[in-house]
């Protein structure tokens, strides 16, 4: 699975923010043709995103434009406008039904074979941000191979549900897990909502904190300033590697004296403990 831990939003009709993205290192850039860009700024957005294609993939990062739903009928236009050689993929919101991914799938097929590029190339991230959504998270997920990724909108989903925003994400807690869940069993990213008080870092560290906690890979950033914090919060602390290089060398040892399981600190060391300590020096070793 790739890693991206750092998604940045940045409004498709700012030419100044789109230039002001590649000073920042996410894991990737999502120039936004959906609900960052005023109803009568969606042309001009189109132009001035792909105008920025070719500069923001030079960067580094990974370029994922998101473009409008299907029910907005501006979803063909803007991908012809941005499906070519820049972009790793591009992002869709409110996707509800694996049908809604088919949809997107046919297109994208089309402007791929348009364009010269490979069948398939073009990455998916499907926002999860409705009831019904969640109710078909893993379907949604195993709808197409292109899906990398599924991002759990929560400005959405409460507006959906008809209930309100909190800073603890009870509300969505319950949904929030069965998207985690669902994106776990079909082998692909849980990607969090972005965290929309972008001058509390220390609010924005817990709540990152908490999403890794339950299995989310990354999140979104609405602000260059959110990117770095984002990116520590879905890295292992290096306190985190310390105590995993330790349960495998006590897990080692009890091997070594023919043992199953053993003990660290009052702790229980057994095969799933020391699994998820291995696993967690793997992702710190890629990330280096
Ligand atoms: N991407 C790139 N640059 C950004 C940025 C972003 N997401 N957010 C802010 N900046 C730039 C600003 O343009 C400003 O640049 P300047 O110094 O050249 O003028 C600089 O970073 C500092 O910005 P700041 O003054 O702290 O914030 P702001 O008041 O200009 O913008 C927001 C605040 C929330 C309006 C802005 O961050 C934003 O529009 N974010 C994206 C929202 C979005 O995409 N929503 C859809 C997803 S839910
Ligand atoms: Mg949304």
């Amino acid at each position: 699975m790739s890693v991206l831990r750092s998604l940045l939003f940045v409004p498709g009709n700012r030419a100044n923010m789109l230039q002001k993205a590649m000073d920042s290192a996410p894991d990737a850039f999502i120039p936004d043709l959906e609900d960052s860009v005023p109803a009568d700024e969606k042309t001009q957005a189109r132009n001035v995103t792909a105008s920025f294609l070719a500069q923001l993939a030079q960067v580094g990062p990974r370029v994922i434009p998101r473009v409008n739903s299907l029910d907005t009928g501006l979803l063909e236009e803007d991908l012809a406008a941005v499906v070519g050689p820049h972009i790793y993929g591009v992002s869709v919101g409110k996707i509800s039904t694996p049908a809604h991914v088919a949809a997107v799938d046919g297109v994208l097929e089309k402007l791929e074979a348009k364009t010269g590029l490979q069948r398939g190339q073009i990455k998916l991230v499907p926002w999860i941000e409705t009831a019904l959504a969640i109710v078909k998270a893993y379907d949604i997920c195993t709808a197409s191979p292109r899906i990398v990724g599924v991002a759990f909108g929560a400005e959405d989903l409460t507006h959906d549900m008809g209930i309100e925003r909190s800073e603890d994400d009870a509300e969505v807690a319950y949904s929030r897990n069965v998207m985690c869940v669902a994106a776990r069993a079909a082998g692909v990213l849980a990607l969090d909502t972005p965290y929309f008080g972008f001058r509390d870092p220390e609010g924005l560290k817990r709540n990152a904190q908490a999403s890794r906690k339950i299995g989310f890979k990354g999140k979104f950033a609405i602000h260059p300033a959110q990117v770095d914090l984002i990116n520590a919060a879905f890295s292992p602390s290096e306190a985190e590697v310390a105590h995993a290089r330790r349960v495998v060398a006590a897990f080692e040892e009890a091997e070594r004296q023919g043992r199953g399981s053993t003990s660290l600190d009052g702790q229980v060391v057994d095969v799933p403990v020391v699994k998820r300590a291995r696993a967690l020096l793997e992702v710190a070793d890629s990330l280096r």
